[in-house]
């Protein structure tokens, strides 16, 4: 990932001390290599567990854990001033409590005192820990102080045990500090409580078992707002069809799929039971009519022509099983529209006729082709509404042009679904 918007900005990384501190390394090498300047402040017990060596030679700076280490620098004032951002990971219990409650016995709690700008907490412990109501109240006052905490992963924890509490992957932590350093801003924790449904990706349309007809779907978009989502306290499932290797979202579950008419189903069962739905998906209009049993061989007379025939449009049908109320009238659905602009029309002109097309609540409309959208990590588009308002979306990461979609979305849930 590059430091696409290309300024040069102050990272400040506090380590905890929970075995995931030899993960934060990889934290702190993105950002470097992205040219940043990144100051590592670690706790006492985090050198426990990676030595201060390693920090010094990643961050290239001197590292200590004391506010009167360098006390003619201040370091404790001036570290947490100057900072754009702060990420501390793995956040353990004890250190997010120690925040909570404003102490500052240590230069990274003293630190976090003085800082400014977005905080970014990464919890990692263990699932008793994190689910205990000390920890909750915590979160909660840290979240209310204008700080993000993240939602831990699940899946193994340190010995034998697993459940909620694994710290998030290295790109995922690196990729939602991009984003507060893109926004200057925390992000808020407004959707908990609400269900999504997002697709993504592309489909494959088998023509033979080793063929298929596919796109150049990245699957990043729709990722991206899974990703941010359930940062925002969504719970959020992630249909996800063909994509290129973006990183599965912390805290998201992830359903696979092949073609569209499973893509469909999919949809179809799981929009019932959620509050938004979120067609990001790139569906293939069109399938094989027969697939074949086995491979299909050159032959003497060059190819054989391949008949096409249409796949249902999902986003449409999700619009008519809710205006049929097999999905409750106040799920929010919103679809995405992919255009080059022709002698028609232009993007916009497109979009629009879209929007009335598929009769959704919110078109995102992406300019495509020239190398734009498809594969990239910077999008720009519009944001076009059923009650007819258009909003620019500048040029962003995906993960920002995500965070604004959301915040309209979060508009159209009703009063009584809102959490
Ligand atoms: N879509 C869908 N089912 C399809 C095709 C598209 O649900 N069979 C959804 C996409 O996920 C997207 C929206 O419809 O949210 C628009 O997709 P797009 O490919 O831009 O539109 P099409 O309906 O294919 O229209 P056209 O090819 O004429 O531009």
């Amino acid at each position: 990932m590059s430091n696409s918007r290309g300024a040069r900005r102050r990272i400040l990384i506090g380590v905890g001390g929970g075995i995931a501190a030899y993960k934060v390394c990889s934290v702190i090498r993105h950002y470097t290599e992205a040219g940043h300047e990144v100051r590592v402040v670690p706790t006492r017990s985090a050198l426990r567990f990676v030595g201060a060596a390693t920090f010094e030679a990643l961050s290239g700076h001197p590292v200590s854990t004391e506010v009167f280490d360098d006390v003619d620098e201040v370091a404790h004032v001036r570290l947490g001033q100057e900072a754009d951002l702060v990420i501390i990971a793995p956040a353990t219990a004890d250190l997010m409590s120690r925040a909570a409650a404003g102490r500052a016995d240590d230069l990274l709690t003293a630190s976090l005192l003085t800082a400014r700008c977005p905080v970014l907490f990464v919890p990692a412990m263990h699932t008793e820990m994190w689910e205990h109501p000390a920890t909750a109240a915590n979160v909660e006052t840290l979240r209310r102080h204008g700080a993000t905490v993240m939602t831990p992963a699940s899946g193994r924890l340190t010995g034998t045990d697993s459940g909620a509490g694994r710290l998030p992957d290295p790109q995922e932590i690196a990729l939602l500090g991009e984003l507060l350093l893109e926004q200057a801003d925390a992000l808020p924790h407004d959707l908990s409580g609400l269900r999504f449904v997002i697709s993504a990706g592309g489909t494959r349309e088998s023509i033979d078992p080793v063929r298929f007809l596919g796109n150049h779907s990245s699957g990043k978009q729709g990722f991206a707002l899974a990703r941010v989502a359930a940062q925002r306290g969504a719970r959020v499932t992630l249909v996800a069809g063909s994509t290129s290797d973006p990183g599965d979202p912390a805290g998201v579950d992830i359903v696979r799929v092949g073609d569209a008419r499973e893509l469909a189903d999919e949809m179809t069962k799981r929009a019932a039971e959620s509050d938004v739905v979120i067609m990001a998906a790139a569906v293939a209009d069109f399938r094989p009519l027969a697939v074949a049993d086995a491979k299909i061989k050159k032959g003497a007379d060059g190819p054989a022509p391949i008949e096409l025939t249409t796949n249902p449009d999902i986003l449409r049908g999700l619009v008519q099983a809710r205006d049929a109320g097999d999905i409750p009238a106040s799920t929010v659905i919103v679809g995405f529209a992919a255009e080059t602009g022709d002698e028609t029309g232009g993007v916009l002109d497109h979009g629009r006729t879209k929007l009335t097309r598929k009769g959704c609540d919110l078109l995102v409309v992406n300019a495509v082709g020239d190398g734009k959208a498809f594969g990239t990590e910077d999008n720009a588009g519009w944001l076009l509404s059923a009650q007819g308002s258009e909003t620019a979306l500048p040029l962003g990461s995906k993960t920002l042009m995500s965070s604004r979609i959301l915040d309209e979305v979060r508009t159209l849930v009703p009063d009584n679904r809102q959490p």
